[in-house]
């Protein structure tokens, strides 16, 4: 008995009339990362489970429910990476990385998993794209890491970006902020929303975070992260910002900006765009200075961002037409023995010129071939039929303008390239 099998909730297949565009993003970001001296890291798609819930933090979101984790048959605990930052940093101290340079400019697109409720840009399985910088504590990498975020997207030509960027300033005077936070929501505690009230005790920070709009109400009397920072996180983030005016790019202070992984300190920063609803972050990031250190590693400064490729792509998929496919040839044979000539052919001029030749392989008439080949929108059609074998010549059909050829079987890879200027 047969079974249809579906996809498991919140996992999407990426179906040919999308996969083209997919390849095209992708390839732009690899290459611009390529330009700025950024190099691929890829790493294994699960790890230990403490690699997460040691450095994204035992009361976040994604540890407490959103991981997808199971105990192996020797008894570890093992969990699909919900992010690549830890990875990356795991990997980063494991190998040695930081005796090799002082400096390593890593990025990766790959995917990842969390347990959250599918919706409109929000899936199980999805893919991000990031970066990660480990050596400089400087606020021009900040600034580096904010430049390539943005600009990928105003080179996609995205529209309606906002850059947000805050200080969470460093474990001292965060931990001086989250306590004086916390005196002041204690006596609102019952009025807070069911999850801030959880928050309160395990994680007062992540309430600034909040769309309650209840909470929204009661913090706007609370205490701002920015009077509590250092004169030295001060001087570093009015310099990222100063870096930033210079290279033109725009941004908003959002004191709120916290962020929902606990590795972060200092700069922190998101940019949104309005175009695809209730998921509005594109991308989020900024400075965990400690998680090299943390993971065994020297005390090494970093920093980073992450991007869903899939917010992109819906944004691209409303904003492009459908992706023409073309194709370079496509050859119509009528026979068993043209067919083996146009095997032959399709190898010879692949090989020669490296463009795309299609055969047909359903064995259909003419005309259905014809029209496959309109549909394809070959640029070339190559007629063999058991004239063309027996003659040796055969018709190269220029399906722009009509015109035609006729060209010898045998070296018929001479037409493309040479004598009938093609390309
Ligand atoms: P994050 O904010 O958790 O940060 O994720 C980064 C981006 O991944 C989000 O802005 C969003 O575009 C995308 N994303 C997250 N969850 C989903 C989902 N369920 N479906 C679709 N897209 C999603 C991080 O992951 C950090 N590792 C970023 C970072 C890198 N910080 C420093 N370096």
């Amino acid at each position: 008995m047969s079974v249809k099998i579906q996809n498991i909730k919140g996992t999407k297949d990426i179906l040919p009339k999308d996969s083209q565009l997919w390849l095209e993003t992708e390839s732009i970001i690899h290459n611009f990362m390529s330009l700025h001296g950024y190099k691929l890291i890829r790493t294994p798609i699960f790890e230990k489970t403490e690699l997460f819930n040691r450095t994204i933090g035992e009361d976040t979101d994604i540890v407490t429910k959103e991981m997808y984790t199971w105990t192996d048959l020797d008894g570890t605990s093992l969990t699909l990476r919900p992010e690549l930052t830890a990875s990356v940093v795991r990997s980063f101290v494991q190998h040695n990385l930081q005796s090799k340079s002082p400096l390593h400019r890593l990025y990766y697109i790959d995917s990842s998993f969390r347990r959250e409720r599918p919706q409109k840009g929000r899936q199980r399985q999805f893919t991000q794209y990031g970066i990660e910088a480990i050596g400089s504590a400087h606020p021009e990498q900040d600034a580096e890491v904010i430049l390539i975020a943005y600009r990928i997207y105003q080179m996609l030509g995205i529209k309606d970006l906002e850059v947000h960027i805050n200080s969470i300033g460093s474990q001292q005077s965060r931990e001086t902020y989250i306590s004086s936070l916390s005196k002041y929501l204690a006596p609102y505690k019952n009025e807070l929303s069911e999850i801030s009230q959880t928050r309160l005790d395990v994680n007062p920070l992540r309430i600034l975070d909040s769309k309650s709009e209840k909470d929204k109400k009661i913090l706007e009397g609370a205490p701002q992260i920015s009077d509590f920072l250092t004169k030295e996180d001060l001087v570093t983030f009015n310099s990222i910002q100063s870096f930033l005016n210079n290279l033109g790019i725009p941004f908003i202070t959002d004191n709120n900006l916290v962020r929902g992984l606990d590795y972060y300190n200092g700069m922190t920063f998101e940019i949104t765009t309005k175009s695809i609803g209730a998921q509005s972050a594109l991308c989020g990031g900024g400075r965990y200075d400690k998680l090299v250190e943390y993971l065994g590693g020297k005390p090494t400064p970093a920093v980073g961002f992450a991007a869903g490729f899939e917010r992109l792509m819906l944004i691209l998929n409303e904003h492009l037409d459908e992706t023409k496919d073309v194709i370079d040839i496509y050859i119509i044979s009528t026979d068993e023995k043209s067919t083996n000539s146009s095997l032959i052919i399709a190898d010879k001029i692949r090989n020669t010129h490296g463009i795309k030749v299609v055969c047909e392989t359903l064995r259909r008439s003419m005309k259905s071939q014809l029209r496959e080949a309109n549909k394809l929108n070959a640029q070339f059609v190559i007629i063999i039929g058991e004239e063309e074998i027996s003659s040796g010549e055969v018709i190269i059909k220029n399906m722009q303008d009509s015109s035609q050829i006729s060209a010898p079987i045998d070296n018929i890879e001479n037409y493309f390239g040479v004598n009938y200027e093609y390309k």
